[in-house]
């Protein structure tokens, strides 16, 4: 997966300056990265806060004052794609290494630092990209304990020939002459590989000596410790005002609505619109999620009728977004104002939700697309979001924490208008939604038999509208082509097609033919994204 993520092209995650920011647990420590526009600066926010300390990725231009402000108890510069000695390319603040607190380059940040304290920094001739061989000359205090030789990762042109004076040179690589160095003097420390990517196999001890021997952090924090907090926030937040929350059937829209009934109880009401596009026994199964496991005051909307006339006659998968969204806002608003005088909306925003809420880079294109079948910023509400400062993997935690079924905590992405996109170059009629209906539920139904469920980012099926010949039983059929979708991916930002074993695909095929009348042919879609989507358009 990370291997494909390498090879990737690459997308510097942007920011919204306007984006508020997430609030900060109290009374845990915390590491700020910042980010340089490195296609893994998310993921090393994420390793920090496996290693139990609370970490937030910033822009890299938020500017000292910023980080001070957040009382950080040390600082991680990323990696990105520029040359230090690019014109425009992000510089370092100097002010950022007189904050009192640990610095540790990573990437481009070590290259940075390296440049700024007087190191020599040249664009090699050769670059170094993918696994690389690590040699440990001199551990000082950030490779104290690890072994003398190991494999890490690289993905660098420019290349420190000299640590600045007064520095150790703790390590080299393949290519790189100097792969890590530190002064505990300055408290500045540098790595060229990536720590954060699963193909540095001691990667996540040396973030744990920064951590923890280096900045001195306390690693307590985990996702599920922001319950109580919460709990505590949401109720300061709403007082005694009611409050609604959109389920969608998604592990988000759940973990919120249940701190947040964790919180004021049935001052919440949820509101759950079934617009018939859904997977088989999906609203079943959150309507009895909701109402018989917590007791959630639920209202149900049964609107399958209400979307399946709309979206008579269109064919244009934007076209299809836009029908969708719309009513879904409708039915949502007229069920809203049943329930009168609600003052507060729930929103399962998520941290990555917040980080990438910039314009213009591929990331928001994508965000754009999940906006399809939620509700638009307008709406006079003020918004309760619980889930914030959370990745994804964190929510699942806290949803296993509250006693969320596994079911729920481990679903995959589903997009907003659901099975209509997933009908393709055609019209989402009953019909053909309930032959992709049923074929998708046996592909989960065998992946979930095979263990594989959760190794995949999704898994679903397409049905363009197209048929072809067979033959069955010594007759001849026309019927539909299913095609098989499934990808593993860390973020939907990049995706791989699975390598489902072919025995597996057999069984799914043979019942998909067998069990569904209108279907007789089978495919597999065997295209990583990029160059193409995870879903089919
Ligand atoms: P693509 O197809 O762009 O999808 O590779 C990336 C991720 O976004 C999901 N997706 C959507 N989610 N509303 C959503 O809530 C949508 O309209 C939508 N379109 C795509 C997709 O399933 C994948 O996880």
């Amino acid at each position: 997966m990370a291997d494909h993520l390498v090879t990737a092209a690459t997308a510097a995650t942007e920011f919204a300056d306007e984006s508020a920011p997430v609030e900060r647990p109290t009374a845990v420590d915390e590491v700020v990265v910042l980010d340089y526009g490195g296609q893994y600066s998310q993921l090393i926010a994420r390793r920090v806060r496996e290693c139990g300390v609370f970490s937030e990725l910033l822009p890299h231009h938020v500017g000292a004052a910023e980080v001070r402000r957040r009382k950080p108890k040390g600082l991680i510069l990323s990696g990105g794609p520029a040359s230090v000695y690019a014109d425009g390319a992000p510089k370092l603040d100097p002010e950022l290494l007189e904050l009192g607190i640990p610095v540790l380059g990573i990437c481009y940040g070590m290259q940075l630092l390296a440049l700024k304290l007087g190191g020599r920094v040249e664009g090699a001739e050769v670059g170094e990209f993918g696994r690389s061989q690590l040699t440990v000359r001199d551990p000082g205090r950030l490779l104290a304990e690890l072994p003398a030789e190991q494999s890490c990762w690289m993905s660098h042109r420019d290349t420190v020939f000299a640590a600045p004076p007064g520095f150790r040179e703790l390590a080299s690589s393949t290519e790189s002459p100097v792969a890590a160095f530190e002064s505990e003097e300055r408290g500045v420390y540098g790595i060229q590989f990536h720590p954060e990517v699963v193909h540095t196999p001691y990667g996540q001890d040396v973030l744990k000596r920064f951590l923890g021997d280096v900045c001195g952090c306390d690693m307590q924090w985990s996702a599920a410790s922001i319950v109580e907090e919460q709990v505590e926030r949401i109720r300061a937040q709403v007082g005694d005002a009611k409050v609604i929350c959109g389920l969608s059937g998604g592990v988000d829209s759940s973990v919120a609505a249940v701190l947040v009934h964790k919180a004021i109880g049935d001052q919440l009401t949820c509101i759950f619109v079934d617009h018939g596009l859904m997977r088989k026994n999906e609203g079943d199964q959150v309507v009895a999620a909701f109402r018989e496991q917590y007791g959630i005051p639920l209202v149900a909307v049964d609107a399958e009728r209400r979307f399946l006339d709309k979206l008579r006659g269109v064919t244009e998968p934007e076209a299809k977004r836009k029908v969708i969204g719309a009513e879904f806002i409708r039915v949502f608003e007229e069920e809203a104002a049943k329930i009168g005088d609600a003052k507060y909306l729930v929103q399962g925003t998520l941290y990555s939700d917040v980080i990438e809420s910039g314009g213009g880079t591929g990331a928001a294109t994508i965000k754009s697309h999940h906006n399809v079948g939620g509700l638009p910023e307008d709406l006079e509400f003020e918004l309760v979001e619980p889930l914030r400062s959370l990745f994804k993997d964190e929510v699942r935690a806290v949803g296993a924490e509250l006693g969320l079924p596994e079911r729920l905590v481990w679903r995959q992405p589903f997009p907003g208008p659901g099975l209509a996109i997933r009908v393709v170059g055609g019209e989402a009629t009953k019909e053909r939604l309930d032959v992709l209906r049923d074929a998708d539920y046996i592909l989960q139904d065998e992946i979930r038999k095979a263990g594989l469920y959760r190794d995949l980012w999704q898994s679903f099926c397409v049905l363009p509208d197209v048929r072809t010949v067979g033959v069955q039983g010594d007759e001849r059929t026309y019927g539909y082509v299913v095609v098989i979708r499934a990808v593993t991916s860390d973020d939907a930002m990049t995706a791989d097609w699975a390598r489902l074993p072919y025995d597996l695909l057999e069984q799914i095929a043979s019942r998909m033919i067998n069990e569904l009348r209108e279907v007789n042919r089978v495919v597999l879609d065997i295209t990583s994204k990029p160059p193409g989507t995870i879903e089919w358009e």
